[in-house]
């Protein structure tokens, strides 16, 4: 458990390095950070890929998802931090993100 977060924390620390020449690479931005959480399903984030993780999320329209990842919010499993508590990236790099989390869930 441990050796997780030491790695989640790894992963968002470079991460914040390689935003910097990133601009709306959906897979990229997940890649340098959301995965952090995402990928590992850490704190009640569903996981990348996890079908009936995602069914009912995907259902709520993507406008909402959009909304919940560039805003934050408090869910029934976790708390998702505004844009994954990376505050430079931009809400259209955050978009491409989520259309590329949700082409791989469903
Ligand atoms: C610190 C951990 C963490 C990071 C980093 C993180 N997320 Fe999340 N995310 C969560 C958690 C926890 C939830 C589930 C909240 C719930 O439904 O209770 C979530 C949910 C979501 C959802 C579902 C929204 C919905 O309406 O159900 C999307 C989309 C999402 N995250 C996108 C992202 C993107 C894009 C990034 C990177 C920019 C990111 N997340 C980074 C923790 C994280």
């Amino acid at each position: 458990m441990r050796f997780t977060k030491v790695l989640v924390l790894a992963s968002v620390m470079m991460g914040s390095a390689v935003w910097t020449s990133v601009s709306a690479d959906g897979e990229a931005v997940y890649n340098s950070g959301c995965l952090a959480c995402h990928m590992p399903g850490v704190a009640g984030a569903p996981k990348l890929g996890d079908k009936d993780a995602w069914a009912a999320r995907i259902a709520q329209g993507i406008e909402v998802m959009y909304e919940n990842a560039i805003q934050g919010f408090q869910g029934q499993t976790g708390m998702m931090p505004a844009k994954g508590g990376f505050v430079h990236l931009s809400d259209d790099d955050v978009k491409a993100a989520v259309d590329y989390m949700v082409s791989q869930s469903q």
